[in-house]
């Protein structure tokens, strides 16, 4: 088969677009700020694996330096492990072996053990231990009735479907069990639905900035995210209009919003929003995912209702996406999809290819938690509230030039650094051993370099570290020494 069909690579002109501005101030030190950049833009993914770079003279046309320049990037990312090359074929993105991940199977999510590296990549709380433990010896309990089945469930355990079904019903949209099927956590369910509705080729319309993962999920299913921007208006950022535009214009096979606490930028949708997007997917026949991953963490707000409760109830156009990660822990790997009972064989169907059911005990533990939800969720607000006020406060004062929101609900602060510096500031704080998910990472093009998202999940003990850190960094911006490491940033 011809390689290059299969081959995946990157021309000049959107490298260098995906390389944003990377040229170090004072215009010193060309060839490792290239090193330095494309080292981040590997390790964050914004670079997939195995993509065949531009050839050293196209790209040092495009980008407008010498070829030496170019060449002295390449020779130092090679030396470091994230080229490798073959004479006269061309290079390839890679990363270097090390001991948290493979080079020929990297894990995109290499645990941070590091105790001294502070985390500011992911927002996720660690697991709210007694709840889970009590969970958990009373699923050992309730597992006893399940040992002389064959512990297959494609749509999930009942006792788990029938839990949700309440929680939905609760939050104002009837839904009885059979519309509910339990995933592995938020992404497989986004993955799932991008499987039962799209192609390759499609198009899947998305708020921008928006999750990484389900971007990533997206382009890998061969299809192209369309975005639609958030706008500064923090009483209405979604502009109905201009969804609307883009859904007539571009007929989209789906839309993919966040309603509830956005990722990354915290921004809820308004009631009268809500029902328009139902409205507009109704019109347009567009099929609709809603992500609630965060919708269980209001912080000075009454819980959203959801989307579908206005006027999409049957769940055949307006699918539901829903997680135990932030409001219980991510290491459950527990998340479901609200649709119609049609929609959700369908997807139970398709499952087998892909894999075969959750874990029984997990869905157990899943089952005792989603019961217990409203003491658990009280309890993770309290701590966010403080943390989060506790985080804008420092942030405030060792960065008066940051604009630093307060969002009403969910994890992280998407902070205005009011200069295009994101990435850089990424690589810099990753010497300082933080680790941060850049703004480009949320969004398409290289978008967003004006912005980090920063989450308030973060232990408070060290935040005065993670604080002191980035100030260093911040400091440091311009001079853009090389170093090795090699784990992938994970953004959750
Ligand atoms: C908006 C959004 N969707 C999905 C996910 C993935 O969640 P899960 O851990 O349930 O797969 C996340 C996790 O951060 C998220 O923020």
């Amino acid at each position: 088969m011809d390689r290059d069909v299969l081959e995946r690579r990157i021309g000049p002109r959107s490298f260098a677009r995906l390389l944003g501005p990377w040229r170090p101030p004072g215009g010193r030190g060309l060839a490792s700020a290239l090193t330095e950049r494309v080292r981040l833009l590997v390790l964050d993914g914004r670079l997939p694996l195995d993509t065949r770079v531009p050839a050293e003279r196209e790209l040092a046309a495009a980008l407008d330096v010498s070829r030496t320049t170019v060449a002295g990037a390449y020779d130092a990312l090679r030396a470091a492990g994230f080229l490798h090359s073959r004479r006269g074929a061309g290079s390839w993105t890679r990363i270097p072996a090390g001991p948290a991940v493979g080079a020929d199977s990297p894990s995109p999510f290499s645990p941070v053990t590091d105790e001294h590296l502070v985390d500011l990549a992911t927002a996720a709380l660690p697991s709210p231990s007694d709840a889970l433990r009590r969970a958990a010896a009373a699923a050992l309990t309730d597992l006893d009735g399940h040992l002389g089945g064959h512990g297959y469930t494609l749509a999930g355990l009942p006792v788990l479907r029938a839990a949700v079904a309440r929680r939905f019903t609760d939050r104002g949209l009837p839904t009885t069990p059979d519309q509910i099927l339990v995933t592995s956590g938020a992404q497989h369910a986004i993955a799932l639905l991008l499987a039962l509705f799209t192609g390759p080729g499609d198009r899947v319309v998305v708020e921008h900035p928006t999750y990484p993962n389900a971007l990533d999920a997206i382009r890998g299913r061969g299809c192209r995210p369309v975005p639609v921007p958030l706008g500064p208006d923090a009483e209405r950022p979604w502009d109905l209009d201009q969804l609307t535009a883009t859904v007539r214009d571009t007929a989209p096979a789906l839309a993919y919003l966040i309603p509830d606490f956005q990722n990354p930028t915290g921004a809820l949708m308004d009631t009268a929003t809500r029902a328009g997007v139902v409205e507009l997917a109704r019109r347009t026949r567009t099929p609709l995912i809603v992500d609630e991953t965060l919708a269980e963490l209001p912080l000075d707000v009454p819980g959203p209702v959801p989307v579908a409760a206005h006027g999409a109830e049957d769940g055949s156009l307006v699918m539901t996406v829903g997680s135990a990660s932030k409001v219980f822990w991510g290491g459950l790997r527990i998340g479901w999809i609200r649709a119609s009972p049609s929609v959700v064989r369908r997807l139970a169907a398709l499952r087998p290819s892909i894999d075969l059911g959750g874990a029984v005990l997990d869905q157990l533990v899943a089952a005792r938690l989603v019961d217990e939800v409203d003491a658990v969720a009280d309890e993770r607000r309290e701590t966010l509230r403080t943390r989060r006020d506790d985080l804008r406060a420092q942030l405030t004062a060792a960065f008066p030039e940051w604009r630093v929101p307060r969002p009403s609900g969910g994890l992280s602060l998407w902070v205005d650094l009011g200069a295009p510096v994101s990435s850089l500031l990424a690589g810099a704080a990753r010497r300082q051993d933080v680790l941060l998910a850049a703004g480009p990472r949320f969004g398409l093009d290289g978008a967003f370099e004006r912005h980090l998202r920063l989450p308030y999940t973060v232990r408070p003990d060290r935040v005065p570290t993670a604080v002191e850190r980035l100030v260093v960094a911040w400091r440091t911006l311009g001079s853009v020494p090389h170093s090795a490491e090699a784990e992938r940033i994970a953004v959750a």
